[in-house]
């Protein structure tokens, strides 16, 4: 008898990388063998509702993308991981608990290249009766001005939580500091150090055990920021890109997530590499959009096949003996490198690939050249840009898939 594993979408607003990854997984029809089970594959888009916390979910795994706005799934989701023992991408315990400001702390003390970085008190303070009498007592003045002087200018001000661009100022200057902070209000900011005139921005998205390293260009409209790039890097420090993506996953038992980094000569410096819900729409990944679903449907499938477990806690002390210890940087990648290849099972997870979703790139090179595929481009095209924009987007588009058809 075939067991039936059920992969839970958990979505927000896109279309895209699910229907495609619905399409994949279909058009695939695993039918997997493993030490004497069969294993077959289905996939659902997961709706709200009321639910009691003893009941049994259908689920295999979750891919969540909505979790961290929306705090009824969040609580569904920790509810089956602490119950039921889903899998999920993301880990909701710690995506909560750690986000930017934690995630800056714990690179930091493995040794990465953070820039420096400030937390400093709220413009606004928060609304409670308490605050102040608490603030009056123990609240320190303190001068912005100085704190600015200390790490230079220009600098970066950020929520010290993140995302999607909200709230980051690049400051030249003490007006502008001032300006930032005004308007910052109720949000808590980090001060952090501009990695000026870096020469490549490394944007890396990791799924599962893989990783993509892209060149990135923040300057140019959300359509265009990916670059199709190939050996941008030197090996080693394409490498070094790798490793900090890995080990901020493996170190936070994060699964789906991006990495930013700035290099800079031979030193990378990275920036920003806690986020939840990474872009992985077709709109920014363009080219890049067929390996990240087919690595999302890969990893789905290895995770419920081989009955990986989702580790809920993090084990901190393995990382941190590397980390306070006398070995070089280099020496250091190679540990932590090693830690986060252990993590996610990398060797077991390529054989496992090898045997039995060797069909999957075919496939996957089959859909993209469909109607199927092209339909789904064109809707994803006429939601996102203005009437008069579509015929030019949809030929951008259609090229820049059709690049990677012809490429692979
Ligand atoms: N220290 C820095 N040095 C140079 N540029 C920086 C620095 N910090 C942030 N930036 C620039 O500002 C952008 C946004 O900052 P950051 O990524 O930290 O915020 P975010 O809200 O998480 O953005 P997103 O959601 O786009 O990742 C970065 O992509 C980068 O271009
Ligand atoms: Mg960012």
């Amino acid at each position: 008898m075939a067991t039936k594993h059920l992969l839970g979408l958990l979505l927000g607003t896109e279309e895209d990388w699910s229907g495609a990854f619905e399409a994949l997984l279909s058009r695939a029809r695993l039918d997997i063998v493993e030490h004497g089970d069969r294993h077959q594959f289905e996939s659902e888009r997961i709706t709200i509702e009321p639910f009691n916390l003893r009941a049994h979910p259908r689920y295999d795994l979750v891919i969540d993308r909505l979790a961290h706005w929306y705090f009824v799934p969040r609580e569904w989701l920790k509810k089956i991981a602490l119950m039921n023992d889903v899998y999920l991408l993301n880990n909701p315990f710690t995506f909560q608990a750690m986000e930017k400001h934690a995630a800056y702390c714990a690179m930091m003390r493995l040794g990465f290249k953070i820039p420096d970085t400030w937390l400093i008190p709220h413009k606004n303070p928060p609304h409670n009766e308490r605050f102040a009498y608490t603030a009056e007592r123990y609240n320190q003045p303190f001068d912005l001005e100085q704190v600015a002087q200390t790490i230079g200018y220009p600098l970066y001000m950020k929520p010290f939580d993140g995302g999607a661009w909200v709230g980051v100022t690049r400051i030249a200057d003490r007006d502008a500091l001032q300006k930032a902070y005004n308007e910052s209000g109720e949000r808590l900011m980090h001060l952090q150090a501009a990695v000026d005139g870096f020469d490549v921005f490394a944007r890396s998205l990791s799924i599962g055990a893989e990783t993509m390293v892209m060149r990135f260009d923040p300057d140019r409209p959300q359509h265009d920021r990916y670059q199709v790039d190939h050996g941008f890097l030197k090996p080693s420090v394409g490498d070094e890109v790798v490793t900090i993506g890995r080990t901020v996953n493996a170190f936070f038992r994060w699964e789906f997530n991006s990495c930013e980094t700035l290099v800079k000569g031979n030193q990378v410096y990275p920036i920003d590499y806690a986020n939840a819900c990474p872009d992985v729409s077709l709109i920014s990944l363009h080219y890049y959009f067929p390996w990240a679903v087919k690595a999302l449907l890969k990893w789905s499938v290895f995770c419920a096949v081989s009955g990986r477990r989702m580790p809920i806690n993090l084990d901190l002390l393995s990382w941190f003996t590397v980390g306070d210890s006398d070995m070089t940087y280099d020496e250091r990648l190679g540990e932590y490198r090693r830690l986060a290849d252990d993590y996610f099972q990398r060797d077991d997870y390529e054989e496992f690939c090898v045997r039995h979703l060797g069909a999957i790139d075919e496939v996957m090179l089959e859909y993209v050249r469909s109607n199927e595929f092209d339909r789904l481009l064109v809707r994803v095209v006429h939601a996102t840009f203005p009437v008069h924009e579509h015929e030019q987007f949809v030929e951008h588009y259609r090229g820049l898939l059709k690049a990677w058809a012809d490429g692979r």
